[in-house]
This record gives C-alpha cells, sequence and structure tokens, in this order.
C-alpha cells in the first residue's frame, strides 16, 4: 500500500519527465537523429519507470513506459503485426541480473540453474519477415510493436537477406523476426564519403541503418551495405517448432538465414556474466555495433509459460553495456594541423568517461562539419568514443550562456602562418607550408615511425619534438644519422643512456622492412597500406617505381589517376629527392619487395603475437621462428595491439590478460592449423 500521496509538482515532473521521453523517442524512432546519447534516454526513462512504480495510478495509457517505439511514418504503408513487436527490459548490473534470474525461476518454481541463450545486442532495427511456404512476401519494421511500415521493396537490398528458403519442415506461414544494421566498416566509409562532399553524416551506426532502411526509394537503400541477423520468431503457422532456442537459430542458419555466430547457452546467471564480459572485451573487434547482450529463457516451453508483460517479454533481458556516448561541455575549440596539412578543429572537453575511457579531446573534422554541427566553447554536447576510432562531437544538446562566435577556417596556418588552401569540391582545409610547417614535418615523421609504418619503438610525438626543436633532426632522413649524435640524445630531457641505446636499436631495426612498408611510411597522399602493397608487389624495386610515368602507375591494381598523379608528384619534388636518396643510403632493404624472391606471401604481415605456456611440437625459438616468417612480429607482452595469444602447457598471466582485453587466444593445436593454412601461402 502506498502511503505516499503525490504532490502537483509531482505530476507535473512526471509530465514533463514523459514529454522528453517523448520528445527523445522522436527524434530517434521517427527522424532517426537523436538529440541526446542512449544513455541519457535510459537514465530518464529509469526515473520514470521508479517515479510510477511508486506512484502506480498515476501509470497512463500513453506513458513511454507502456508503448514500444513510435508509431509508424505515414510515407510508408502500415502493417499490423501479428504478434507484437516487443522491447526488452535493460539489465545495468549484476544485480539487475540476479534479479531477472530471480524472478524468471521464481515464475517456473525452478530451483535448479537456468540455461539462457546469450547473443548479442545488436544495436540497429528490428524488422519482421514473413515467408508464405518459403518465399518472402513482406517486411515491416517495429513501429510501436502493434503496427509497423512496410519496407519490403527496401529490405530487398539487404544483403545475405534470404528471397526463398527450403528446407525440412517448413512452416506454411513463417515469421522471422532480425536486426538490421550497418557494419562498422561501411558506417565509417558511408561518414568519410558524407564528410568529404559536406553532407550530413549519421551520428551513429543505427540511425545509420534506420535512415536507410527507411528510405521511400530503396534506390538508395540499395547504396547503404545494409545487413541483418535473424534472433527469433514472430507468427508462425504449420510446421515444427524447435523446444528450444539455440536448436531454433541453428535451424534458421541452416534454412540460410544469417544468424550471429557470437551466440551460446549459458547456465545461470555466472554463465551470463561471463559471457558478458568476454564479449564486453571483444565488443571493438567485431564489424557491427552491440551494445550489450541478450539473455534468453532457452525452453521454448519455459518462455511459455513465462509469458510477457505489455512492453516486454519475461523470458528476455538485455544486459547493457557501457555507452558509446556521453555528455560533457566544449572548453575550447582549437585547430590541430595534420601531417598532409590538414586543419581540423578540436574541442578540447570536459573530461569525460566514454566507454571505459576517459576523454578530453574530441574531432570535429572540418570547419564545414563545425560550422553545421554549430559547436562553440561553452556547448553542451554528445560526444562519441567507438573502438580505435578518434572521438568525435556528435552534436550540441544544449547551447552554452555566453556563445563566442563559431570558428572560422583561418586564412593562415596557425603553426607556420603558410596561407591555407582549400580545393574546389573538398571540404578539407590544408596549411600550404608543406615540410616548412614544423606541424606537418612532426606529423609526417611520427607516421614514418607508427607502428604499421617502419615501427620504431619508443619515437612518440614528445621526443619527436625535443629531436626537432634541439635541430637534431629536421626530416626523417635524420633520423638515420643519430648514432653519430648518441651523446646529444642521452642529454636531452627525460632521456638516459638505455632509452637512448634503445631509440638508436629500434633505429637500426626499423631498416629491416621491406619496400611495401617503406611506401607506406614516406607518407605519400592516397597511398595507405594496401595500395603501398599493390606498388611494391607491382614495381618489385624503389628504383622502377620511381621511374615509372602515370600511364604505368596506373596499371598498378586499385591505382587511378589521382593516386597515380600524387605518386608520380612525390618522387618529382625536389625537396623529396633529396631526402629519399639520404634514405636510400640508409637501407637497401627498403628498396626491394620482400616478397618477390620466392613468391611467399606473409598472411601474418602487421599482426602482433604473444606466446605463453609451453607447446609440445616445437620450442619457443622455432614458433617464433616459424611466426615470423609468416611476417608476425612476436611480442614478449600482451597489450590491446596484441593480434593473438598462443597458449601452451601452464600458460602464464598472459593468458589472463589477453582474457582482460579480449585478445584471441589459441590452442597449440589451433596455432598449428592456423600456421599450416596459412602456409598454404607459398606460391607454387
Ligand atoms: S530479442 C521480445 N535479440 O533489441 C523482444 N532483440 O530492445 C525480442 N535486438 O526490438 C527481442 N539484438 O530490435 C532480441 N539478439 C537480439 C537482439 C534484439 C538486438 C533489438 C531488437 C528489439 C530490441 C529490444
Amino acid at each position: 500500500m502506498n502511503l505516499e500521496i503525490p504532490s502537483p509538482e509531482l505530476c507535473r515532473q512526471l509530465e514533463m519527465l514523459r514529454n522528453e521521453l517523448r520528445h527523445h523517442a522522436y527524434r530517434y524512432h521517427l527522424l532517426d537523429d537523436p538529440e541526446i546519447p542512449d544513455a541519457a534516454y535510459d537514465r530518464l526513462f529509469r526515473q520514470l519507470v521508479e517515479l510510477e512504480s511508486r506512484f502506480p495510478e498515476l501509470i497512463t495509457p500513453d506513458s513511454p513506459t507502456q508503448l514500444v517505439g513510435a508509431p509508424p511514418l505515414a510515407a510508408f504503408a502500415a502493417v499490423a503485426h501479428g504478434v507484437p513487436m516487443l522491447s526488452l527490459d535493460n539489465a545495468f548490473s549484476m544485480t539487475d541480473v540476479e534479479e531477472f534470474d530471480r524472478r524468471v525461476r521464481e515464475g517456473l518454481g525452478k530451483i535448479s540453474e537456468m540455461q539462457y541463450m546469450a547473443e548479442p545486442k545488436v544495436d540497429g532495427l528490428a524488422i519482421s519477415l514473413v515467408y508464405r511456404h518459403g518465399v518472402l512476401v513482406r517486411v515491416a519494421t517495429r513501429g510501436d510493436g502493434r503496427v509497423g511500415e512496410e519496407v519490403t521493396a527496401q529490405a530487398g537490398t539487404l544483403a545475405g537477406l534470404p528471397r526463398e528458403i527450403v528446407g525440412e519442415n517448413m512452416p506454411t506461414l513463417l515469421e522471422v523476426r532480425a536486426e538490421v544494421y550497418m557494419p562498422l566498416s561501411a558506417f565509417a566509409a558511408y561518414n568519410e564519403q558524407a564528410r568529404a562532399r559536406g553532407e550530413r553524416t549519421f551520428a551513429n551506426p543505427r540511425n545509420a541503418a534506420a535512415g536507410s532502411l527507411r528510405q521511400i526509394d530503396a534506390r538508395i537503400t540499395a547504396q547503404r551495405s545494409l545487413t541483418l541477423f535473424c534472433h527469433g520468431l514472430g507468427l508462425v503457422e504449420g510446421g515444427f517448432l524447435p523446444e528450444t532456442r539455440h536448436a531454433l537459430l541453428d535451424h534458421l542458419a541452416a534454412w540460410g538465414f544469417p544468424v550471429c555466430p557470437e551466440r551460446r547457452v549459458v547456465t545461470g546467471v555466472a554463465g551470463c556474466l561471463e559471457f558478458h564480459a568476454e564479449l564486453l572485451a571483444r565488443r571493438d573487434r567485431l564489424d557491427y555495433e552491440i551494445d550489450g547482450v541478450v539473455y534468453k529463457v532457452d525452453a521454448r516451453e519455459d518462455c511459455e509459460r513465462l509469458g510477457t508483460l505489455t512492453r516486454t517479454p519475461r523470458w528476455a533481458v538485455a544486459h547493457k553495456f557501457p555507452g558509446r556516448e556521453a555528455l560533457t561541455r566544449v572548453r575550447a575549440i582549437e585547430i590541430q594541423v595534420g601531417r598532409t596539412g590538414a586543419l581540423t578543429p578540436v574541442a578540447r572537453l570536459e573530461p569525460v568517461v566514454v566507454g571505459g575511457v576517459t576523454i578530453t579531446n574530441a574531432t570535429l573534422h572540418n570547419f564545414q562539419e563545425l560550422q553545421r554541427k554549430d559547436v562553440r566553447p561553452g556547448d553542451q554536447v554528445s560526444v562519441r568514443r567507438a573502438g580505435d576510432v578518434i572521438p568525435e562531437v556528435v552534436g550540441v544538446v544544449e547551447q552554452g550562456r555566453m556563445r563566442p562566435e563559431v570558428l572560422a577556417c583561418p586564412t593562415h596556418c596557425p603553426v607556420c602562418q603558410a596561407p591555407v588552401i582549400q580545393l574546389v569540391g573538398e571540404t578539407i582545409a590544408r596549411c600550404s607550408g608543406e615540410l616548412s610547417c614544423p606541424a606537418q614535418r612532426r606529423e609526417g615523421i611520427r607516421h614514418f615511425a607508427s607502428r604499421r609504418a617502419l615501427d620504431i619503438e619508443g619515437l612518440g610525438e614528445k621526443l619527436v619534438d625535443a629531436l626537432l626543436q634541439s635541430d637534431m633532426i629536421a626530416t626523417v632522413a635524420d633520423l638515420y644519422a643519430l648514432t653519430e649524435k648518441r651523446q646529444e640524445l642521452i642529454s636531452l630531457e627525460r632521456m638516459g643512456e638505455k632509452s637512448a641505446d634503445n631509440l638508436l636499436q629500434a633505429i637500426a631495426a626499423s631498416k629491416n622492412h621491406g619496400l611495401d612498408r617503406f611506401l607506406f611510411a614516406l607518407g605519400i597522399r592516397e597511398v595507405g597500406e594496401a595500395t603501398a602493397r599493390n606498388l611494391a608487389s607491382h614495381f618489385k624495386t624503389l628504383d622502377n617505381l620511381e621511374n615509372a610515368n602515370l600511364e604505368e602507375l596506373e596499371g598498378v591494381p586499385d591505382v587511378g589517376p589521382k593516386v597515380a598523379a600524387r605518386v608520380h608528384g612525390f618522387f618529382r619534388a625536389p625537396g623529396n629527392q633529396e631526402i629519399l636518396a639520404r634514405l636510400k643510403s640508409a637501407s637497401s632493404t627498403w628498396q626491394t619487395w620482400a616478397g618477390t624472391p620466392a613468391g611467399l606471401l606473409r598472411p601474418l604481415e602487421g599482426q602482433t603475437v604473444v606466446l605463453t605456456g609451453t607447446l609440445a611440437t616445437m620450442g619457443r625459438t622455432q614458433a617464433r621462428a616459424r611466426l615470423e616468417a609468416l611476417g608476425a612480429k612476436v611480442s614478449g607482452s600482451v597489450s590491446r595491439r596484441t593480434d593473438f595469444v598462443v597458449a601452451g602447457a601452464d600458460p602464464g598471466s598472459k593468458l589472463t590478460k589477453a582474457r582482460e582485453f579480449g585478445v584471441a587466444v589459441l590452442t597449440e593445436a589451433e596455432f598449428l592449423e592456423k600456421i599450416q593454412a596459412t602456409q598454404g601461402g607459398f606460391q607454387s
């Protein structure tokens, strides 16, 4: 019995909260353009749930807690779902998961531990796929859960969606529920292109998926690389239904539906939490955005007995991950000058934790985007950080009180004062100072030394600055003359004999990379790792490449006129020629394509591997040699950048570390299989 009496103020607060939630739901579901991070929405939602549970008499049927999603857009035909498309209850902590498990067991009168189907909660949009006699007849969005929008034509463009299914025990009517998503790689590519055209970008992959599927013109959807994972059923008539969810998913996969491979039956709360931790650690390695994991009671009969509430089933819960977005305030906006002279406005932020990492800077990409988003110091903004990608400002949530003018693109480089140029049709403004600009020089050297280029360990930002400022180096070629300046090196701040020698050793080791890595390290515009490899394997030697004319350059796979012109121009720029001549005398290894002699492919090129424990079939040295022959770098310690760990008998703390970081761990058998498979890489 509730003895609290709601005050008029509380009633007003409730209504305001509901209106705020409605506004955000409208932006999210209908406009595909949310203003606040999901976590902020969840917090408001929980506030409402909490208030309504204290005052159940104040719950209204149209409260956001009683509804799912938003009513469909009139532009699409309305489709009534045979079985409502529900939402999921959220769990944010271990206690919430324990509570869910307790409710489930209580509901079923079970003492023994439950079996749950655990799977990722893919951050896309829910759709319903209806098949009659195995033929796809209708696709609809969730809408408000009862009525959705018909998107059959648009869904026809989804990669992997079966139009027709064949197999045993096919129901006459089969409704499959799925999540449509845009792979992260496609999302990044889309935004990059949109940015280059000065167009609006999508705030996150979910909006990208929703905004792309809900296009009236299906031809636009077709260009957006959407795909899907199927995770359940709706209405089914005439045919067999598996007894468990895991059998159902296996069955769907056998019928040809894309089903997420990251799924597993787990036991009890402990099993759920273990799955959650594992997936959280691996989240950044998946090519789709997940915002948590879902636990569903595995046995169909148990689910039926548990039933559903108005908007959520009792048999499932979504255990959320920390959000990728957070709210913070902009302290200042500054301009960074990159390796290619690109001027990037960067927001300096009040520190905020996003997905477990504190961030203080976020990119605003370019001045056009800065203007469009209208971000100014003092504003409250939403920032997003996903994986290795640089954190970015998604948009302004609330304008600050004092709003200084929005920062305009400067006419001169803030570092070297050279004029800034912006080519017609380009969104990027650049400093024209080239290598006379200290910022470009510094970034060029950092790129040259970076892990995927010539991998000079220890040559970080501060050291590059110190070397430049003390005039010990001016260009990358000077790095190879540092051996004669050992004493000077040692006298640098925070540099001892040991670190100086380590640096010199790392510089010496960088001479052992082949032409492909060297070309990438040079930082020629438009030449990324893949192009560098193509150029190296095509021309075989640096001399051949330097002497190639435009036509010959365009003969290389993936090299068009633009890239060819860049490469051609690079080798002919007088300043570059001098640096190249000095580099050439530093190492001959750089000047030839390492893959040539034996026709050897290096399938593990660029990967870092760690060995731990004792291997039964070979010693450590032998294992290291085999890995290195395949192009891998064998490291002594595990970091987030480790690609995989090979664990033999009695593995040490490296295994624990690998688990913690979500780094893949291979058993000896798996390792042998991998090197055997990759050794197929020797060309005959
Ligand atoms: S099961 C009865 N499984 O999350 C609810 N949903 O908040 C059935 N979602 O509408 C949903 N991945 O769009 C389920 N593995 C998964 C999911 C998943 C993403 C979405 C789905 C649903 C929303 C619920």
